[in-house]
């Protein structure tokens, strides 16, 4: 147990809750299940994804991607896959690719999740973090329109120099794997909170500005702030650098804690089923962590309510995904039985020898 209590706790950082995943929840899981409730929502089809975008910081493996892993629960047979990492700003960095590549026209719907799984990597004897991480994931389906309005614009900004004040030091090819850094808890997230703390006041307000200004729109035409939920006193101190009222800005911070990359996704997703986010109200999602990373979007919000899945509809859409567990399942058999007949391919790309000539 660290010397901590939930009265320096709330009144530091504003958190009174999170949700802590159990031993079987993985950031993949918890993904998948956000992705599922958003095809849902949107009333598309996995079949009809291009692309699966996954902004995280816990992957579930240094590779495959999270998003591969997420892409085959959904059985989503048409969608490429790839994980994004720029921390705590992850969201905002897959949201402005997709946007972009919907609007180059090479995609036309694509997955946006920003999931973790951060206390899993969270040292439990480091007070000035172990009280702060969360675990959660949000997800949101892209998709082409003539209509104006969805992601106008982004801004997206890094500045290395800043690395080693929020990290997870091992595990990379900078520090492998070892004993040591197993024994040193290397693997877990460190961070100079006062110094990302300063940072944060200082790129939250000027990220707004610039995507604001950027989209040819000015601070009066915002309706909503969707910020990265690290710390209720950054939150406040942004609302007064931009002369806004603290009631612009979603904050739900105090019930999931910080959940990096997952934290703008799980806010909007609240902000919208609780009617504070109308159509064709001008938002600005805006977020800032590890990297160092910063960078704002500006979404117009243009989204056409889909009637809810119901009854069978929503039975075939659960019967998909049953499926899409066989058919991976198939896949990796007929992969494990076709390798023992044939044996693997050689390394130097020849065929291996037929094992009935030897
Ligand atoms: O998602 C992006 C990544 N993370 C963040 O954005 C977090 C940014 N930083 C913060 O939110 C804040 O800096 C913290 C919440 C991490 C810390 O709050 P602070 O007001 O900046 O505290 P501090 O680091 O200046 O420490 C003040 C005191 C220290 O004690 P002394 O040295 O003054 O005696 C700390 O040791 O508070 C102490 N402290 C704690 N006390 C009780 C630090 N953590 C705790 C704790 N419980 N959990």
């Amino acid at each position: 147990m660290v010397d901590t209590d939930d009265k320096w706790i709330v009144e530091r950082t504003g958190i009174s809750q999170r949700f802590i995943a159990n031993a079987e929840e993985t950031t993949a899981t918890l993904g998948a299940d956000a992705a599922r409730e958003a095809l849902d929502i949107a009333n598309i089809s996995p079949d009809d994804l291009d692309l699966i975008i996954v902004a995280t910081c816990t992957p579930e493996h240094h590779f495959p991607s999270t998003a591969s892993i997420i892409q085959d629960a959904l059985g989503a047979r048409n969608a490429g896959a790839f994980d994004i990492s720029a921390a705590c700003t992850g969201f905002v960095y897959a949201l402005s690719i997709a946007s972009q590549a919907i609007q180059a026209a090479t995609m036309n719907t694509v997955l946006v999740i920003g999931a973790e799984t951060l206390s899993k990597i969270v040292n439990w004897d480091d007070r000035g973090t172990c009280v702060l991480f969360g675990d959660g994931a949000g997800a949101f389906v892209l998709q082409g329109s003539y209509d104006p309005g969805g992601v106008r614009t982004s801004v997206l900004r890094s500045d290395g120099s800043g690395r080693d004040l929020l990290k997870v030091p091992a595990g990379g090819s900078a520090i492998p794997a070892s004993y040591d850094t197993i024994r040193d808890n290397l693997h877990c997230i460190q961070m100079n909170g006062r110094e990302v703390f300063r940072f944060a006041t200082r790129v939250m307000a000027d990220a707004c500005r610039d995507v604001v200004s950027a989209a040819g729109l000015t601070m009066e035409d915002i309706d909503v702030i969707v910020p990265h939920q690290a710390n209720k006193r950054i939150i406040e101190a942004a609302a007064r650098g931009l002369r806004l009222p603290i009631d612009k800005f979603i904050v739900n911070l105090d019930r999931y804690g910080n959940t990096s990359a997952a934290s703008i996704p799980i806010a909007l997703c609240e902000a919208v089923s609780e009617g504070r986010v109308r159509p064709n109200d001008n938002l600005v999602l805006v977020a800032f962590g590890g990297g160092l990373t910063w960078g704002a979007s500006l979404v117009t919000w243009d989204v056409t309510p889909q009637p809810p899945l119901t009854g069978l509809r929503r039975f075939r859409r659960q019967a998909l995904y049953r499926v899409a567990r066989m058919r991976s399942a198939v896949r990796r058999g007929a992969r494990a039985i076709e390798g023992t007949i044939w044996g693997s391919q050689a390394p130097d790309g020849m065929e291996p020898p037929r094992r009935d000539r030897t």
